[in-house]
C-alpha cells in the first residue's frame, strides 16, 4: 500500500483533519520550505533535526523560542534537583509552592476553593487539554484570524468547527466584544482569547476583557485565556492583564480557564513545563484526560527551575530591555524599506508582523530570499487566511545584535531578489504538494501576478 491508502485505511478522522489542513505542522510556509527552494542542506541549519535554526551563521526569527535563554537562577536549580531521589518517582502535576507561585506570578489570582493550578505539558499542552476537556463534536469556537498556529487545526481535530474574527486596523488586531457577541451561535462553546495575541504582540484592555467574560457568562461560554507571552512588557506604558485576576462577586471567572508556560518568559521551551488554571471542579476533567491519555507529569527538576526563573525579577528586566532594543532596530529597519510597514506596534512579548504587501510580491517569496542571507522567518499563511501572502511574523528576542543587523541588509536584498521572480516557481511547488484549501488559493494567486 503506497502512503495514502494506508491513511485512509487506518487513521482516525482526528488525524485525518490534520493531514492537509493548512496549519497543520509542515502543510504552512516556513524557512524549512525556503531550505528545499534554496537547495540547501537541512543538517547544516537544523541540526539533529532540531526545531529551530541552530546552524552557523543563521538567525532564527521564526518559531517562538525566547532566544534570551534561561536565567542562570533556573540553570542552577534544574541540576540541584537533577538527582536520583527526583528522578525516580512520578512528580506530583505541581508542587504546591509552584502552583502559589504561578497562580499570582501569572495569573494574578490566589489559590482557593475556587482557583487551582494544574501542570501541564507547555503552555501547548494546555491548549491541549482545554480543547480535549471542554470541546464535543459540532461545537463551535471563536478565535482569531490571524491567529497561533494550533488554535484552528487542534480544535478541529476535536471535532469542532472555528468561527475566526478577522483582524484588522478595524479591531485594532485583537477582539472586538461586539464582533465577539455578533459571531456567537447556539453551538458556540469556547472562546479563545490569546492576550497578548500572537502573532501581532497586543493586549486587551480591562473594559475588554470585562466586556468578553460577561458575553461569556451570559452565554454559558468557556474562556481560554492564553497569556503565555505576557512576561516581556515591551510597550512600557501598556499593562496586561490577566483574565483570572479580574474575578471578584460582581465578575466572576469561574468559566475562565487559564495557561501560560515558560518557554516566552524565561526561555525553557526545552522542559516542557506549563500550567493549566481555573476553578477546581473544571480542572477535575482535565486532570482525568490528562492521567488516562498521556500521565504527563512534569518532571521535578523542570518545576524547580521554573520556579527560580519566576522569582528572578532581575532576568525579566535585563530580557525586557534587550527585547525592546530589537524591536526599536527592527522598527528603523522597516522604516527605510519601502512597500513594508508593521501594522501594528507590539505591546507585550518579542512576537510581531511585517506586512510586505507593497513589494509586489508574496511573502514566502521574501521569506525565501531571507534564508538565503541567512535569517529564518515563518510566513502568514500558518496563521490564517488574513495576510497569508502579506505578512512575515517575527521573533525579535534574539540577544546578539548582529542577528538585527543582518536582518538589515537581509531584507532589501531579498525583496529584490525576490521581486525578479526567482523563487516564485518553488513556493507554488511547495504549495501544490501540499494541497491545502489555503495552499491552492496561495497557488492561484502567485499565477495570476
Ligand atoms: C500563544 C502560544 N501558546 C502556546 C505556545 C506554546 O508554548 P509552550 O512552548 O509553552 O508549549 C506558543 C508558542 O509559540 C504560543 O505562542
Amino acid at each position: 500500500m503506497n502512503a495514502e491508502q494506508l491513511q485512509n485505511l487506518f487513521l482516525s478522522k482526528r488525524a485525518k483533519t490534520l493531514l492537509h489542513h493548512p496549519q497543520g505542522m509542515g502543510n504552512y510556509f516556513t524557512f524549512k520550505s525556503a531550505i528545499d527552494i534554496l537547495g540547501l542542506n537541512w543538517d547544516d541549519l537544523l541540526p539533529n533535526g532540531v526545531y529551530n535554526v541552530t546552524g552557523k551563521g543563521y538567525y532564527d526569527m521564526g518559531y517562538m523560542s525566547n532566544h534570551i535563554g534561561p536565567p542562570d537562577s533556573a540553570i542552577k536549580a534544574f541540576k540541584d534537583h537533577a538527582v536520583l531521589e527526583e528522578l525516580r518517582v512520578y512528580p506530583p502535576d505541581c508542587l504546591p509552592e509552584l502552583k502559589a507561585l504561578v497562580a499570582e506570578h501569572k495569573f494574578g489570582r490566589k489559590l482557593g476553593p475556587d482557583f487551582t493550578v494544574m501542570g501541564v505539558e507547555g503552555a501547548q499542552g494546555g491548549i491541549g487539554y482545554t480543547y480535549l476537556t471542554f470541546l464535543s463534536e459540532g461545537d463551535e469556537v471563536i478565535t482569531t484570524d490571524p491567529a497561533y498556529f494550533h488554535f484552528v487545526p487542534a480544535a478541529e481535530a476535536c471535532g469542532a468547527s472555528v468561527k475566526a474574527i478577522k483582524l484588522g486596523p478595524h479591531n485594532g488586531y485583537k477582539l472586538d466584544p461586539k464582533e465577539v457577541e455578533a459571531a456567537i451561535t447556539p453551538k458556540t462553546k469556547m472562546i479563545v482569547v490569546c492576550d497578548p495575541i500572537n502573532p501581532f504582540g497586543i493586549i486587551a484592555t480591562k473594559e475588554e476583557l470585562l466586556a468578553i467574560a460577561d458575553i461569556a457568562r451570559r452565554n454559558n461560554l468557556v474562556i481560554f485565556n492564553n497569556v503565555t507571552h505576557n512576561t516581556h512588557q515591551t510597550d512600557p506604558s501598556a499593562q496586561q492583564i490577566p483574565m483570572a485576576s479580574l474575578h471578584s462577586p460582581e465578575t466572576p471567572m469561574d468559566h475562565v480557564i487559564s495557561v501560560s508556560g515558560i518557554s516566552k518568559g524565561y526561555g525553557m521551551p526545552a522542559l516542557r513545563v506549563g500550567f493549566m488554571a481555573g476553578n477546581p471542579a473544571l480542572l477535575r476533567g482535565a486532570f482525568l484526560l490528562k492521567m488516562e491519555i498521556t500521565k504527563i507529569h512534569i518532571n521535578y527538576p523542570g518545576q524547580y527551575a521554573a520556579m527560580a526563573a519566576i522569582k528572578d525579577h532581575d532576568y525579566v528586566l535585563k530580557s525586557t530591555e534587550i527585547i525592546r532594543r530589537n524591536l526599536t532596530h527592527i522598527e528603523e529597519t522597516v522604516d527605510k524599506i519601502e512597500g513594508v510597514t508593521i501594522p501594528i506596534k507590539p505591546q507585550y512579548g518579542f512576537c510581531m508582523i511585517i506586512d510586505i504587501s507593497g513589494t509586489g510580491v508574496s511573502a514566502q517569496e521574501i521569506s525565501t530570499g531571507l534564508l538565503k542571507y541567512k535569517i529564518a522567518t515563518i510566513t502568514g499563511d500558518g496563521l490564517g487566511d488574513v495576510g497569508a501572502t502579506e505578512y512575515i511574523r517575527l521573533n525579535y528576542s534574539h540577544p546578539d545584535l548582529e542577528c538585527f543587523e543582518i536582518f538589515r541588509d537581509a531584507l532589501p536584498k531579498a525583496i529584490k531578489d525576490a521581486q525578479t521572480g526567482i523563487y516564485k516557481e518553488g513556493v507554488i511547488k511547495f504549495f501544490e504538494g501540499i494541497g491545502s484549501s489555503r495552499g491552492n488559493s496561495i497557488v492561484k494567486k502567485l499565477q495570476s501576478l
